[in-house]
């Protein structure tokens, strides 16, 4: 048994921010299954928001509003404006810990324009802002004294009346499986686009978070609500960033038009990333994708060499890496992406957990970054308004934790929660059925995406749910062909195969109850926003090995719901 003041599970832009407060006072471990510094954040490209107005005049009160209007209005306003509010005191302690962001000619930090935002509010390190960001928290980890199990996989999350005691994870090297006992537990582990086919998320991004809250029979919040990006690298889904239009890049279709002029006209290709995204799919729907097929075309020819180089030097490489196509002499081919959850597990404003639609805190229970719903990016994220979830809400989940450990004392680790573990990851290890988790997986990708995707409609729902269904059926008769304990990647493979599978049937039944459209949810069934029965966040637990509903009511502070247009 291993114990820790904090443990905090995922050592991404999250994890790293919160433990960085946490162990200036407490002892922490973070545990990670990958070596921090391969955590997705490392992806992210195009900036990190805040109102600085070291390009024109901004405002906390505007970059709120476009918050609330990006969310559609399902944002709890009481969180959100902690967000943004908290965003330049954020940016100047990354700053300081050494961010090397891009800087205007008079020495500012630079700000660049993105979708939704009605001022140019994206703090950019080039195209690098994610891994800059990553690198500077984890040499900062590095410099306070805490534990990494780096390689180590998470697999429960213990409760005990209702008491958070720890959590179970598997050390990849040996097998071996480990209780760890803690006062404050982190949940950090991130997004999990992996339950869809084109995906810009790494494939570490499994939602294993998920799959423990699920088993440990804890909610998930708003899970129907899943961001397309609408620039990934076709048929790879690889981000190419929205910085690239707020530098002036074109989306253009077939006949090349700039065709949001027709979805869009004042914000054309800034407008947010779910009016893009139908915008691109219903181009290719009616047959102006390029050349009649299912892609678009991003331009970046006009910005020239310089620009493209100093700017998006990333996008450069990928593009020319990946599709063989230099966007200095030529327009790259992309398609809309799975890119951001903005469901995922329900916290209050200070990061704790709650285990109901009442709020009720779970003791010595945290979560912050992708994987949380706090919530405040309601029923669409605006780009750039993730990093900074992750570093203000990792700090808050840090700070809360902290206080919480500080205050208490450890609660006995249950022998039996470790046995059952056990017992689970042996019966995986020693299962001899005919399926394997690569192949339900690539059939639940291939579901999530057609039936439950950017435009969704009854029918397709209640298929995509059977064949879900049927998948978690078919795992019943999963089998491993590799016994053995020492970095069994198939047994952690199938551990996230059974997450994904997990959490994807919440996706689905959520979309298939909420009746309406908002934001990323667009029922093609239910073509408007209904505020009078569905302005409130979906709570899902999984019982019995079914889907159980409940709903919350949003924040509204001061911002009541309009016609959201852009
Ligand atoms: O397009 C991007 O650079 C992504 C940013 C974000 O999702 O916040």
């Amino acid at each position: 048994m291993r114990k820790h003041d904090v443990v905090i599970v995922g050592g991404g832009l999250a994890g790293l921010r919160a433990a960085i407060e946490t162990s200036r006072e407490v002892d922490t471990a973070i545990i990670s299954k990958i070596h921090p510094l391969r955590s997705h954040t490392g992806a992210a490209q195009g900036g990190i928001a805040a109102a600085l107005g070291n390009e024109t005049p901004d405002s906390m009160e505007e970059h709120a509003f476009d918050t609330v209007k990006g969310a559609d209005y399902l944002c709890d306003q009481d969180a959100m404006e902690i967000l943004i509010n908290e965003a330049p005191k954020n940016i100047y302690e990354l700053e300081h810990m050494g961010v090397a962001f891009s800087r205007t000619p008079e020495g500012k930090i630079a700000q660049r324009a993105f979708g939704g935002h009605s001022k140019p509010r994206a703090c950019y390190a080039a195209d690098w802002t994610g891994h800059t960001l990553l690198h500077t928290l984890y040499e900062q980890s590095l410099r306070q004294k805490m534990t990494f199990y780096d390689e180590w996989f998470a697999l429960s999350v213990a409760l005990v009346n209702g008491t958070c005691a720890g959590v179970t994870a598997l050390d990849m090297k040996t097998g071996r499986i480990e209780a760890f006992s803690a006062k404050s537990v982190i949940f950090t582990t991130g997004g999990y686009g992996r339950a869809f086919k084109i995906t810009s998320n790494a494939a570490a991004n499994t939602g294993d978070g998920l799959g423990m809250f699920l088993h440990a029979g804890l909610p998930l919040e708003d899970m129907e609500f899943v961001q397309f990006h609408p620039t990934g690298l076709y048929q790879h889904g690889i981000l190419v960033t929205e910085g690239a239009r707020g530098e002036g890049g074109y989306l253009l279709n077939d006949k090349g038009e700039r065709f949001m002029e027709n979805y869009a006209p004042e914000k054309m290709e800034l407008a947010p990333r779910d009016v893009i995204s139908r915008a691109m799919q219903t181009e290719v729907n009616e047959g102006r994708g390029i050349g009649g097929s299912d892609f678009l075309h991003i331009d970046l020819r006009h910005l020239g060499k310089e620009k493209i180089l100093e700017k998006l030097p990333q996008i450069h490489t990928l593009a020319l890496d990946f599709v063989g196509v230099d966007a200095i002499t030529d327009p790259v081919p992309i398609q809309p992406t799975a890119h951001y959850s903005m469901g995922g597990l329900p916290t209050t404003i200070d990061g704790n957990v709650i285990s109901d639609a009442k709020n009720t805190p779970v003791d010595g229970l945290f979560a912050a970054g992708e994987c949380a719903c706090v919530s405040v990016h309601g029923a669409n994220r605006l780009g750039t308004n993730s990093l900074l979830d992750a570093v203000v809400y990792g700090k808050q989940a840090g700070i809360a934790a902290r206080d919480h450990a500080k205050g208490t004392q450890f609660v006995n680790f249950p022998d039996e929660h470790l046995r059952e573990v056990e017992s689970d990851v042996a019966s995986l290890l020693a299962a001899d059925g005919k399926e394997s988790a690569p192949k339900l997986l690539t059939n639940l990708q291939n579901a999530m995406t057609q039936l439950c995707g950017i435009y969704r409609v009854k029918e397709d729902l209640e298929l995509c749910i059977e064949r879900v269904k049927d998948l978690l059926e078919r795992f019943q008769n999963i089998g491993a062909a590799d016994k053995g304990r020492i970095f069994n990647t198939e047994l952690i493979d199938t551990i996230q195969t059974r997450n994904i599978l997990e959490f994807s049937e919440v996706m689905a039944v959520g979309a298939l109850a909420r009746e309406e459209s908002r934001g990323a949810h667009y029922r093609t069934d239910f073509p408007k926003r209904d505020d009078k029965d569905w302005l409130k966040h979906t709570m899902a637990w999984m019982e019995d090995g079914k889907i159980r509903l409940d709903y919350k009511p949003v924040t509204i502070t001061k911002w009541e719901p309009q016609e959201r247009k852009y």
